[in-house]
């Protein structure tokens, strides 16, 4: 088999078969190809796409080019959840506790942040002592004991993943929903879950711009799951600003725990992780509807418990639980400057993007993937798209390690006379 041929064949439309995926995938997984050879036919590939089959068949050989974790002798349905990424995206830090409070195990991988966007598992490093990163048998313990498990990759899973996405990263061959569905989907498969609730964002912030493509993803990753025997639903959510008001990561661990602790109940961050959690309860088996599962969330929060299935697990993996209740043991910036509204007026648009370049900017996240993270640094922000604000009302407060600060755009957040049309937070669901 020459991979020359597989180039062409893409190029001119056809259909891959699994055999030449197969080729493809363990010859780039080994080093045995040529990275130029790859990246024509990723190329290839976001220009003439894939169908179904050929999809499913990237996914299983991704998935196998690397271990597997082994999670069948731990009793229940294992859930999992993903999200395609946002800014200020803590939702699996509160929706993680909730569920297994309910009594489902929950077991995420996350990973770490790159660019505009954050990583689940930067901001578990902001709690002091906590082991992000477990061995597979640390994990199955986590999970055994405490119904909760999150851990950053463990083991050598879909190298093929990683050598591929490093190549989309640098060659603008990211935004393919074919690619992007292996790439989220392979690794869901190793992580041995039973169930996945998918969280597929849609707007400026977001891979998929349209509502369109968002479908699109959501509907190809679903089938592939289902191909695969998994329980799995798609719920596809706005994503034009951050979720909640906290970027950084110390300031997103405090925002998780008020949200647990039953805070902040109308925004639209406590609104999605209680109703992804819910979707989780009703794939694990514990709920017979959403109704009943969301009743069953909104219990576990009010009692406590959830926060207490968090305490536990931090204490678990080695972390500080007091500082899930004393935020003065998080890591804390020095310096904290106010940008004011330039106009009064009503919000209409608060730029994630532009919010995340700042905050990494401001140490919160790396432009590299060596680079070195400020865990206390990041963004408070104080509005959202409807609010009316006066002039010189703080619109976000910056959080920085000193007094010199990135410069603030001036368009990151537009106020404007008439009150805009603020568009709710869940827009599909797939399943
Ligand atoms: N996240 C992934 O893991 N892979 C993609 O291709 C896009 C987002």
């Amino acid at each position: 088999m020459r991979m020359y041929d597989l180039i062409y064949k893409k190029k001119m439309g056809g259909a891959l078969t699994p055999e030449q995926i197969a080729f493809w995938v363990e010859g780039a997984a080994q080093g045995r190809l040529p990275d130029e050879q790859s990246a024509a036919l990723l190329m290839a590939i976001c220009w003439r796409g894939m169908d179904t089959e050929e999809t499913l068949a990237l996914t299983l050989a991704m998935r196998d080019s690397g271990d597997r974790v082994d999670l069948s002798g731990i009793p229940g349905v294992k859930v999992d959840k993903h999200s395609t990424g946002g800014v200020g995206d803590k939702t699996t830090l509160v929706l993680g506790p909730i569920v297994a409070a309910c009594g489902v195990p929950c077991a995420m991988f996350s990973g770490r942040g790159l660019g505009h966007t954050g990583g689940t598992v930067d901001k578990y490093a902001a709690i002091p002592g906590l082991r992000v990163e477990l061995s597979q048998d640390q994990f199955r313990e986590s999970l055994r004991r405490t119904g909760f498990a999150n851990s950053a990759q463990t083991g050598d899973i879909c190298p093929a993943d990683r050598k591929l996405y490093a190549l989309r990263d640098v060659t603008a061959t990211v935004e393919s929903i074919p690619l992007i569905t292996a790439s989220i989907m392979s690794k869901k498969l190793a992580g041995g879950s039973d169930a996945l609730v998918l969280d597929v964002k849609c707007g400026d912030g977001a891979f998929m711009k349209t509502l369109d493509d968002a479908t699109a993803l959501a509907r190809s990753m679903v089938q592939v799951g289902q191909a695969h025997g998994m329980r799995i639903k798609a719920l596809i959510t706005r994503m034009e600003e951050p979720l909640g008001w906290a970027i950084g990561n110390a300031l997103e661990i405090m925002e998780a725990v008020e949200i647990l602790k039953g805070m902040h109940g109308e925004g639209d961050l406590a609104r999605m992780s209680l109703r992804l959690a819910a979707e989780m309860l009703v794939l694990g088996g514990a709920a017979p509807d959403l109704p009943a599962a969301e009743a069953r969330v909104a219990e576990v929060v009010r009692n406590g418990r959830a926060l207490q299935v968090f305490r536990d697990w931090v204490r678990e993996n080695g972390g500080d639980p007091l500082a899930l209740d004393d935020f003065t043991r998080l890591p804390q910036a020095s310096h904290f400057i106010k940008v004011p509204a330039p106009r009064s007026g009503f919000v209409h648009t608060v730029d994630s993007r532009a919010l995340g370049i700042l905050a990494m900017e401001l140490g919160a996240g790396r432009r590299n993937k060596d680079d070195q993270l400020d865990l206390g640094v990041g963004i408070r922000v104080h509005v959202r798209p409807g609010d009316r604000v006066e002039q010189g009302q703080p619109l976000v407060t910056l959080h920085a390690r000193g007094p010199a600060v990135p410069p603030w755009p001036e368009d990151l957040i537009q106020v404007f006379d008439q009150a805009p049309e603020v568009t709710p937070w869940l827009l599909g669901e797939i399943s």
